[in-house]
């Protein structure tokens, strides 16, 4: 997951990396009265989750409380690179005398973590590193041994940092490393990390991105999650754990295994083209030895969309045999009914693998009215697709 600015400087905050101080606004009114707690200039910078915020205008100098509420109203809506603005954050401006880059980033390919540094940044790095390449230090930083401070001041003299900043930039180094392994994050970027006239180091912007599969260990994560820039439904799988991905189509999927799941998606929209364009309305993988109650879940997420027309229920039995699957997809029928879900969206089931002639017999046998079962993949498609129709 990709962190906010302000996110990610909480973060550095935390673990000592120096920053500015900060409000996240969401008005041009709340801009102004952080201006008027911090003391003018404040610089106002939109949060979205993109690069190059200052070259679009997003990054804003204000003088006064109320230019910054002025400044803010202008950034607040604002659209960059496809990603409204809904927060501001409100910081005090900083004078700098120097702008530079690091940024600690895992790299798969070399089995080991990198750092990269450079005295030139402020700029896009990708610049950097395509017109000036020897600018941009590159230091390989093994997992294990992490990044010590003699690691820290061999990146710092790669990066040919002044001498009378070096300890101060290595000691940032060490604690954005901090950030990286304590956080269990696979980006931790600076840019820029000034000097100010005084000498003071100071990291103004910061990129975080965290690493899902360790999310189990920080319960405060769950704090980043970005409620305005996600869909509801997608919110509510996620309270039941489920794999959901919302598109926009009318069928409703629920497969298990994502690959299983992505082949579905591509057969049910070549079939619904014959349909005037029938389209998969999600992506659902509840996964291998999926129980009643994780089938119960998914159809209950699937049926409640309000896009969903029909809903195509694709698995192939194999640690979970098929029979056992039939009774999942009954049993969790009947725990929505239940719970109260009414349910009329059509139904079309297919499975396959293991114990498929039993699962089939299953389903043929409770004859349920919303169920109606497919032999084949392309078949299903088909027949879901029509449902979906209206046809
Ligand atoms: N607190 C601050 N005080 C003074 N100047 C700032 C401050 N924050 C940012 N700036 C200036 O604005 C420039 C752009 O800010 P920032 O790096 O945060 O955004 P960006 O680089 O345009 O966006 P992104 O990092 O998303 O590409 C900085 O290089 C710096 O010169
Ligand atoms: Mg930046």
């Amino acid at each position: 997951m990709d962190l906010y600015e302000y996110q990610a400087k909480h973060l550095f905050g935390k673990h000592g990396v120096p920053v500015t101080p900060g409000e996240v606004c969401t008005t041009g009114d709340a801009a102004h009265e952080a201006t008027r707690k911090f003391g003018s200039p404040v610089v106002v910078k939109a949060q979205v989750k993109t690069g190059g915020r200052g070259k679009a205008g997003g990054v804003k100098l204000a003088d006064s409380p109320d230019d910054a509420l002025a400044k803010a109203t202008a950034i607040l809506g604002m659209d960059i690179k496809g990603h409204t603005v809904y927060k501001v954050l409100v910081t005090p401006a900083a004078d700098i005398a120097e702008e530079y880059y690091v940024s600690f980033l895992l790299d798969r390919a070399n089995r080991a973590f990198l750092a990269m540094a450079s005295v030139e940044g402020g700029v896009e790095i990708e610049e950097v590193a395509a017109t000036n390449p020897e600018a941009l230090a590159k230091v390989r930083v093994d997992a294990l041994e992490g990044c010590t401070p003699e690691k820290a001041r061999e990146i710092v003299a790669a990066a040919r940092f002044p001498e009378a900043i070096a300890d101060q930039v290595a000691d940032v180094l060490v604690r954005l490393w901090d950030v990286l392994v304590k956080e269990d994050a696979t980006l931790v970027e600076v840019n820029p990390l000034v000097l100010t006239p005084t000498g003071e180091v100071l990291a103004l912007d910061g990129k975080v991105t965290l690493d899902g599969n360790a999310d189990f260990r920080h319960a405060s994560h769950a704090d980043f999650t970005d409620r305005e820039n996600t869909d509801a439904i997608e919110l509510r799988a996620k309270e039941f754990d489920l794999n959901y991905v919302k598109l926009h189509g009318e069928v409703g999927i629920i497969g298990n295994g994502a690959g299983l799941v992505m082949s579905t998606l591509d057969v049910v929209a070549y079939a619904g083209e014959e349909f005037g364009g029938i389209k998969p309305a999600n992506f659902l993988d509840i996964g291998g030895g999926a129980s009643a109650e994780v089938m119960a879940n998914g159809l209950d997420i699937v049926l409640n969309d309000p896009e969903v027309k029909s809903c195509f229920v694709n698995v192939f039995g194999g640690i979970t045999a098929c029979d056992a699957v039939a009774n999942g997809v009954l049993q969790a029928l009947d725990m929505l009914e239940a719970k109260g879900v009414k349910l009329t969206k059509p139904i079309v089931a297919r499975i396959d693998g293991n114990n498929a002639v039993e699962g089939r017999r299953i389903l043929t046998e409770a004859n349920h009215p919303l169920v109606e079962l497919v032999e084949t993949m392309d078949d299903a498609a088909r027949c879901v697709a029509q449902l979906a129709a209206g046809k």
